[in-house]
C-alpha cells in the first residue's frame, strides 16, 4: 500500500490540472449513508422510484419532502471528515484543481474546498415547481403545508429540493464544465463512487481518453477501477490523509 500511495502522490504532486471525481463513499465516514452497498446503502432500504423521480414526488410529495427533510437532519448533523480536509487540501496544493461531485451535501465546501461542481445538487437549496430557485430553509419557514408552498408572491407552487432525480437533466452550465474539465485534466482522483450513475460515470472515461492518469480510491473495486492506473483499496478519511502526506513528503525533496 505504502508503495501506491507514493505512487499516486507523486502524481498528484506534479500535476497540471487535478479533478477530484467523488460519489456517496466520500461522505459515508461523516455518518450519510451511500446508496447501493448491499447493507446499509439507502436503495437497499428505500425505493428511488418513488423518492427520486419527478413522477415519485407527483404521486406522494409529502412522503418525498419527508424523507428529503429525514436526509437534510443528517447531514446538518453531519461534520466533514479528515478525508473531506484532505481533497481540501490537495485542491489548494494543486496548480489547477476542481472538485466535482454528486453529493448533495455541501461537506466539500464546508471542509474549504473553492471550486465545487455540484452535478446532482444541493439538499440544502429548494426550488418551486414553477422554477422559482435559490430558497433556503429559512426562507420556507412558516410556509403551510408538507411539502411546503413558494412563498414568492402569487405562486404557491409545491416546493421540493433542488436536487437531480432520475429521469432530469443535470444544470447545463455545470455538467458543461465537468466535461470541460475532466478532458483537459492531466490527473483524475476519484473517491467512493460505484460508477454507474450517467452523465458522472462518463468523466473518467473522457480523463482517460485524454491519457489523464488516474487514481481512484474506494475500499472496493468500482464499475471504473479497470480506468485506474493506482487504485487505493480503503475508505477515504483513512487512505487521502495519507495521500496529502505522501504528497507534502514530496514537495518538501522536491
Ligand atoms: P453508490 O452508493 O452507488 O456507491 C458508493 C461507493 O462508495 C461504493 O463504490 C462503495 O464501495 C464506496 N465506499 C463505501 N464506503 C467508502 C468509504 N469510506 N470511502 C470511500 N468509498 C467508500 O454512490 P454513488 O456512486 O455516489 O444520485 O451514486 C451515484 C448517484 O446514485 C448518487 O449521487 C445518487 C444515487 O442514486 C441521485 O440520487 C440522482
Amino acid at each position: 500500500m505504502e508503495t501506491l500511495i507514493r505512487r499516486a502522490a507523486s502524481l498528484l504532486a506534479s500535476a497540471h490540472r487535478l479533478v477530484i471525481l467523488t460519489g456517496a463513499g466520500m461522505s459515508k465516514e461523516s455518518g450519510i449513508p451511500t446508496f447501493r452497498e448491499a447493507q446499509d446503502g439507502l436503495w437497499a432500504s428505500y425505493d428511488p422510484q418513488q423518492l427520486a423521480t419527478p413522477q415519485g414526488f407527483r404521486a406522494n410529495p409529502k412522503l418525498v419532502w419527508e424523507w428529503y427533510q429525514y436526509r437534510l437532519g443528517l447531514v446538518e448533523q453531519a461534520e466533514p471528515h479528515a478525508g473531506h480536509l484532505a481533497v481540501a487540501a490537495l485542491e489548494e496544493r494543486a496548480r489547477g484543481a476542481v472538485v466535482i461531485t454528486q453529493n448533495v451535501d455541501g461537506l466539500h465546501a464546508r471542509a474549504g474546498s473553492r471550486d465545487v461542481l455540484e452535478l446532482h445538487g444541493s439538499i440544502r437549496r429548494f426550488k418551486c415547481l414553477r422554477g422559482h430557485r435559490g430558497m433556503s430553509m429559512d426562507d420556507l419557514a412558516g410556509q403551510e403545508g408538507t411539502p411546503p408552498l413558494c412563498p414568492r408572491p402569487g405562486c404557491g407552487a409545491l416546493v421540493r429540493p433542488d436536487v437531480v432525480w432520475f429521469g432530469e437533466q443535470l444544470d447545463h452550465v455545470v455538467i458543461q464544465r465537468a466535461f470541460v474539465e475532466s478532458e483537459a485534466c492531466d490527473v483524475m482522483l476519484i473517491v467512493g463512487t460505484s460508477g454507474v450513475v450517467h452523465p458522472a460515470a462518463s468523466l473518467p472515461y473522457q480523463a482517460w481518453n485524454r491519457r489523464a492518469r488516474i487514481i481512484e480510491v474506494n475500499p472496493v473495486p468500482s464499475e471504473l477501477t479497470d480506468l485506474a492506473h493506482v487504485f487505493l483499496q480503503g475508505p477515504a478519511g483513512q487512505v487521502l490523509p495519507n495521500v496529502l502526506t505522501a504528497v507534502d513528503d514530496q514537495r518538501t525533496v522536491r
